[in-house]
């Protein structure tokens, strides 16, 4: 399963990029807006970062407007995945898009059903939104599993991006529903490294072997000190 980072904030972005684990990213119209920055250079900056798919969205509605911005987003790097509402428009736009060869991040998607339509239309990937589902009192993580069992069973290419992901266990259930993506916030990125017992593990391996260098090193001093006067160091015979 990939790692992406669901983010605009480049500090965040180069952080992940330090980790060497992140292969993607997405971005909404509310993290991008949320960093008071241009939406061009924004996007651009993130792709000098990361050396794997950028999405970026789109804030229009008509088919045409997203054809024209998708297209026009398309130009600005090689690794930019356009995304788009599941809507008729955007499902429609997606079909013309991935004729031209313009991967499309088919968004918002909360059914199955949605994710039959934009498989059809030739989707780079579809976004189930995990967490938001999961906020209605529904199980989120269900809706990832049906889109994967259909995926397999008519063996479509689009690939499930699990978004929407709140905290580590999602990660984990996005990894054993078969997900192929799974993109969230840094800090639950930063959190699936954390266990108290590899904490505490590491620290009692660092105290032993110190004790027993300062141990070691306390053994050769007494020993130098007990050489009769005058005798050849070992090396010398
Ligand atoms: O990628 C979609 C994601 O950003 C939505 O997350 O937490 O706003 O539901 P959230």
């Amino acid at each position: 399963m990939k790692l992406f980072l669901d983010t605009a904030n480049l500090d965040e972005i180069r952080k992940g990029a330090e980790l060497g684990i992140v292969d993607g990213v997405t971005t909404n119209p509310s993290l991008v807006a949320r960093e008071g920055r241009d939406f061009h250079d924004t996007i651009l900056e993130i792709a000098s970062l990361i050396d794997g798919p950028v999405n970026a969205e789109v804030t229009t509605l008509t088919k045409d407007e997203m054809l024209r911005d998708g297209r026009e987003y398309a130009k600005w790097h090689k690794n930019i995945i356009v995304k788009l509402p599941i809507t008729r428009d955007g499902v429609a736009a997606c079909k013309v898009l991935a004729g031209e060869g313009i991967k499309c991040n088919m968004t918002l998607c909360f059914s199955a059903t949605q994710a039959l339509l934009v498989a059809k239309a030739g989707a780079w990937c579809v976004s189930p939104f995990v967490g938001r589902v999961d906020d209605v009192a529904w199980d989120g993580m269900d809706l990832v599993r049906q889109i994967v069992f259909i995926y397999e069973e008519y063996d479509f290419d689009t690939q499930v991006l699990a978004a929407s992901l709140r905290h580590p266990l999602h990660v984990v259930q996005c990894a054993e529903a078969g997900a192929d993506i799974a993109t969230m916030p840094f800090k639950v990125l930063d959190s699936l490294y954390n266990h108290p017992l590899t904490d505490k593990g590491l620290k009692q391996f660092l105290e032993d072997w110190n004790k027993a260098k300062a141990e070691a090193a306390e053994h050769a001093t007494k020993s130098a000190g007990t050489q009769p006067a005058g005798a050849k160091p070992a090396s010398a015979n």
